[in-house]
């Protein structure tokens, strides 16, 4: 089987979960983005681009669901995954606070645009979209942006930057994925795999 690992902060655990479950993942060669063990081969890929990897043909993936919803891609879910824990929020300057209701024509920094259009269009609040691809606390500092909406975990980021959450918009974990169609071809080494994960992070 194919696997694409995400590379930052979800990659230690998603190797350590999968080596649990019984998949032999060798050390990666250094610079490596592609190693083997012989049988299986395992990608290192940007967290953003996971779910992309597996919609496009790599078998098993692990990805933060902030990402698949951003990606919208199509994978079979079958598991949530006991890592990755954190929250996808909409945060502003301590001195600027307003409701989301109240941010007609803010402008709003972040990686995820989707979420965000969906995010306001539901509230029915018309926003500009400024798309970054990190460090996007560092917009309002700035000035180029009013808010932004990004990961918290600990908060620790927002608050070295003057920043406050002024609304939660998702949980955020990791997920297994799957390709749907090597989820049919591949059904019982892939079932069997699924079984295995479930056992160590469920205890069933
Ligand atoms: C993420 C996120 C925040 C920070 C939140 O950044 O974008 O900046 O972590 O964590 P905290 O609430 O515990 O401070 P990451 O380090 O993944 O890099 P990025 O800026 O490239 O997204």
């Amino acid at each position: 089987m194919k696997f694409v690992l995400p590379k930052g902060r979800l990659y230690k655990d998603s190797v350590d979960i999968l080596r649990r479950s019984g998949v032999e993942i060798p050390e990666k060669p250094e610079r490596a983005l592609i190693w083997s063990n012989g049988r299986d081969e395992f990608l290192l890929s940007r967290a953003y681009d996971v779910p992309v990897y597996v919609e496009h043909g790599i078998d098993v993936g692990i990805a933060g669901s902030d990402v698949v919803e951003e990606r919208e891609s199509d994978v079979f879910i079958p598991l949530e995954l006991p890592f990755g824990k954190c929250r996808l929020s909409l945060a502003m300057p301590r001195s600027k606070v307003v409701s989301p209701e109240d941010m007609d024509g803010f402008r709003i920094a972040t990686k995820y645009v989707n979420v965000t259009r969906k995010f306001f269009s539901r509230i029915g609040v018309e926003v500009e979209i400024i798309k970054l691809h990190g460090s996007v606390e560092l917009a309002p500092r700035v000035g180029i942006a009013d808010a932004i909406v990004d990961i918290v975990e600990t908060g620790n980021t927002l608050k070295a930057n003057g920043l406050v959450e002024v609304a939660k918009i998702m949980d955020v974990s990791a997920l297994l994925l799957v390709n749907r169609i090597s989820q049919k071809v591949l059904f019982e080494e892939i079932n069997s795999l699924i079984m295995r994960i479930r056992r160590v992070v469920y205890g069933t």
